[in-house]
């Protein structure tokens, strides 16, 4: 079936990590982002693409610092919070009722709820079409003992992953394609 050069985006399947920010005034602000991806091994580059009006993209430009939760199904019901455009200045943490500690290396705040936490420091931007291409050079990377298996344990873990607006994908499991020898 041909479908609409918009659409896509759904056809890809994309994991849905929810980026943490804080504003100039240390006000806390996290929103799901799923146009996400990795970029570079050396140096650790990661990216995200943002609307340029969403606060995300307000803060990591003024403090050049984000960090990006990686979530679980569990987050799956928070996500119509979390996209809520709340007044700027209003944490979605607490309105969803998740909880912020502290990042080992930046300033925008760990959700201790997620399941792995990549945090980054701006390195590049781009305006590409309707949104922004945000560029951040990894820092630090961990992930809860409980979710690492040599890689991401997809089984226990259960990430949260993203075709478009209310549909989601779930019950990701790991195969291992043995290469011929
Ligand atoms: C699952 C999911 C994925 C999303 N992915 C993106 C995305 O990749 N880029 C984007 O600009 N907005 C995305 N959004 C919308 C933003 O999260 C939403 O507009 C949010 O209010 C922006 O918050 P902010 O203004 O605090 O940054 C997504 C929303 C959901 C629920």
């Amino acid at each position: 079936m041909r479908i609409r050069e918009q659409d896509f985006t759904k056809l890809l399947v994309r994991p849905v990590v929810v980026i943490t920010t804080i504003s100039k005034n240390g006000v806390p602000n996290a929103a799901p982002f799923s146009f996400n991806s990795p970029i570079s091994f050396e140096p650790p580059l990661y990216g995200f693409a943002s609307s340029p009006e969403h606060d995300t993209w307000r803060n990591v430009r003024e403090t050049g610092e984000f960090v990006a939760n990686v979530v679980g199904e569990d987050f799956g019901e928070l996500m119509h919070i979390l996209e809520t455009d709340f007044p700027y200045e209003v944490s979605e943490i607490e309105k969803a009722g998740l909880t912020a500690m502290p990042s080992a290396c930046v300033k925008p705040p760990r959700i201790r709820e997620a399941l792995a936490w990549i945090e980054c420091k701006l390195e590049a931007s781009y305006e590409l079409g309707d949104h922004v291409w945000v560029v951040g050079r990894v820092v630090c990377a961990e992930v809860k003992d409980e979710f690492w298996d040599a890689v991401l344990n997809a089984e226990r873990a259960k990430p949260l992953c993203h075709i478009s607006g209310e549909f989601f994908a779930c019950d990701a499991r790991r195969r291992r394609f043995k290469r011929a020898r």
